[in-house]
């Protein structure tokens, strides 16, 4: 069954929620085709989605230490020992285990409860974080100095 995406699933920083959506696409149509490509065809599919998934990971982790969110390295721990576990279902796949409809059941049912839980909880800090960011660059181009370079 394909993740429905809904509002319940954004956490109302429209980069990280685009980026979510993204995932959740990659893994709705793995699950679609599943059963109509090779073994070789889905290792790869798998390998586009495992990738995005990790500097989706990363940045993440840039936003949540920038903004000096308290749990980062807690957060960075989940991240990476799922990393781990989808990495040895890969392995398995790539020896010719058939693993793909047991991995689309633990991704779907992982980043629905990450995303709830998890990254709902960097959210407002990351967000007033941007916020204050956007507030300083726009006060740093209307000083002076700033029109004096870009006039
Ligand atoms: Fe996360």
């Amino acid at each position: 069954m394909a993740i429905v995406w809904s509002s319940e699933l954004e956490i109302g920083i429209p980069v990280i929620d685009a980026q979510h959506q993204r995932i959740v696409e990659y893994i709705n149509t793995l699950a679609q085709v599943q059963k109509t490509k090779s073994q070789k065809e889905l290792l790869s599919l798998l390998d586009e989605l495992v990738d995005y998934t990790l500097s989706h990971f990363a940045f993440e982790e840039s936003l949540m230490e920038e903004a000096g969110y308290p749990f980062t390295n807690a957060h960075k721990k989940v991240h990476q020992l799922f990393a781990k576990r989808v990495v040895s279902f890969q392995q398995r796949a790539k020896v010719g285990e058939n693993i793909t409809e047991e991995l689309m059941h633990v991704l779907k049912a992982w980043l629905v409860n990450h995303i709830k839980r998890d990254d709902h909880d960097y959210s407002d800090v990351v967000k007033a974080n941007m916020a204050e960011a956007t507030k300083r660059a726009k006060a740093r181009k209307g000083s002076w100095i700033a029109r004096l370079f870009h006039a």
